[in-house]
């Protein structure tokens, strides 16, 4: 387990997984863009949590909504009166801070006294159209969630969906947290993976357990450790205002247990608020019983990017190797999930000389079309495979003189280590067979 942020946001910035935004002008306040390998790991994440919520069940359908929404949206859903944070103000250093992140009430930057809190919204105000007045005003989404409520109907009525059934999303999000930090854990644009299931009112804490569940035994499949993830039950006055009973899956970052994801019970808040705002129904007529119902909701809600860090942290290590001489090495070590892996495989020719590089090209040419794989013919092998071994490549296929006569390649396992001789003709179905996509256990 990685001790602290600092090697591995390192590694992240060395390699090509995040960078500071904006970088060449200082950077922007706590925003990160994702380099080559970050948008592979990126993609796969996202990938991951869609087959396992949407593709792989009959009961979840997607949905691709606008970041920009009327905002009578966010009025009928309480985000204008309740999304906020409670914000304070250093007397001394004039610092602002968000009161319920302060450990013993001062300020942590220099021990000064705090004004009261006031409350702040934190959703991201901008303007439609070229007229900068009241009319004209619009917010960021701080939730994906919302665009699928009011959705419902469109969704209900164009797909054949029975309670329970889950309509699910992912997309950008943003707030204008009043303190961002930890590397990518809070920023202001952040990225979320969010599932509304519906369910018959009254049923939705054995939908909550279900979830909570389901959800625990992802992340332990992609690679976080049973120790490194916890459930913690909100507190009635930390509650949303939209929920009345929500637990955070806490993931153990190199900084401390913080929230991964939040499960949340919304009950029919959400349908029924923006029912009688819209004058629009927003019920289903239940064959079964006879009658209209406003279904009840649980809602887990991942963060992409809180997603990345808790895959990385749990992936990185650092360890000793063999070397060719004798002795043993020290390498970096991604040991992410193949399936979250940015590069799937490296094809490396032992030497960068014909025919082997012809080879190598024929067998990178067979497979970059399925898997991101990487062709590297330049440098000591070794070093070529800490390369790998440092971006999480679970792979490594070298071509050698020996596959000039017996149409094999060496497979270089990443964590074991361990080098099987697999036929040229069968690479194809050895990867796909590791790389298949498979529901949790
Ligand atoms: N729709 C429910 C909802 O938005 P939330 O607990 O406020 O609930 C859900 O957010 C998830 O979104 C969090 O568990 C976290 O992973 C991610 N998230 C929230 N704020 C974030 C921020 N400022 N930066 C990065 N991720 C954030």
């Amino acid at each position: 387990m990685l001790k602290s942020m600092d090697a591995l946001v390192a590694l992240a910035k060395r390699r090509g997984f995040v960078y500071p935004s904006s970088e060449i002008y200082g950077g922007f306040e706590s925003t990160w863009d994702y380099g080559p390998l970050g948008a592979e790991l990126v993609r796969n994440v996202k990938e991951a949590w869609w087959r396992e919520v949407v593709t792989a069940r009959s009961d979840v359908v997607g949905l691709n909504a606008a970041v920009l929404m009327s905002p009578s949206v966010w009025q009928a859903s309480g985000h204008l009166e309740n999304f906020s944070d409670p914000l304070v103000e250093c007397f001394n250093c004039n610092a602002r801070l968000r009161q319920d992140h302060l450990a013993d009430g001062v300020c942590p930057n220099c021990g000064g006294p705090v004004s009261e809190a006031r409350n702040f919204n934190t959703m991201f105000k901008t303007f439609v159209g070229p007229l900068e007045d009241e009319a004209a005003v619009a917010y960021l989404r701080p939730e994906t969630a919302q665009a699928i409520f009011v959705n419902f109907r469109n969704v209900t009525s164009t797909s054949r969906l029975r309670l329970p059934f889950g309509i699910a999303q992912i997309g950008k999000a943003f707030r204008n947290e009043i303190t961002t930090g930890n590397f990518i854990f809070r920023t202001r644009e952040f990225e979320q993976m969010e599932l509304e299931y519906f369910c018959y009112p009254g049923e939705d804490q054995q939908w909550f357990e279900y979830w909570l569940d389901r959800r625990q035994r992802w992340y332990h499949d992609l690679g976080v450790a049973e120790a490194d993830l916890r459930v913690r039950h909100h507190d009635e006055d930390e509650l949303s205002h939209y929920s009345h009973g929500t637990s955070d899956l806490e993931f153990r970052f190199p900084f401390g247990w913080d929230e991964l994801e939040g499960v949340a019970r919304r009950s029919d808040y959400d349908l029924s608020a923006h029912q009688s705002a819209s004058r629009t129904k927003l019920t289903l007529f239940d064959e079964a019983r006879g009658e209209h119902v406003t279904p009840w909701v649980v809602e887990p809600s991942a963060g992409v990017d809180r997603c990345v860090l808790a895959f990385l942290s749990s992936a990185y290590r650092e360890d000793e190797v063999p070397n060719t001489k004798g002795g043993t090495d020290s390498r970096t070590l991604l040991a992410l999930d193949p399936r979250l892996a940015p590069y799937k495989a490296a094809v490396l020719p032992l030497i960068k000389r014909e025919p082997l590089q012809d080879l190598a090209a024929r067998i990178h040419d067979q497979l970059r079309y399925q898997w991101a794989v990487y062709y590297d013919e330049s440098g000591a092998i070794g070093r070529r495979y800490r390369r790998q071994d440092e971006i999480g490549t679970p792979y490594c296929i070298t071509v050698d003189f020996e596959s000039l006569e017996d149409d094999c390649v060496t497979v270089r396992d990443r964590d074991t280590l361990v080098q099987d001789r697999v036929p040229v003709k069968e690479i194809y179905a050895f990867l796909g067979e590791r790389l298949a996509w498979r529901p949790p256990s």
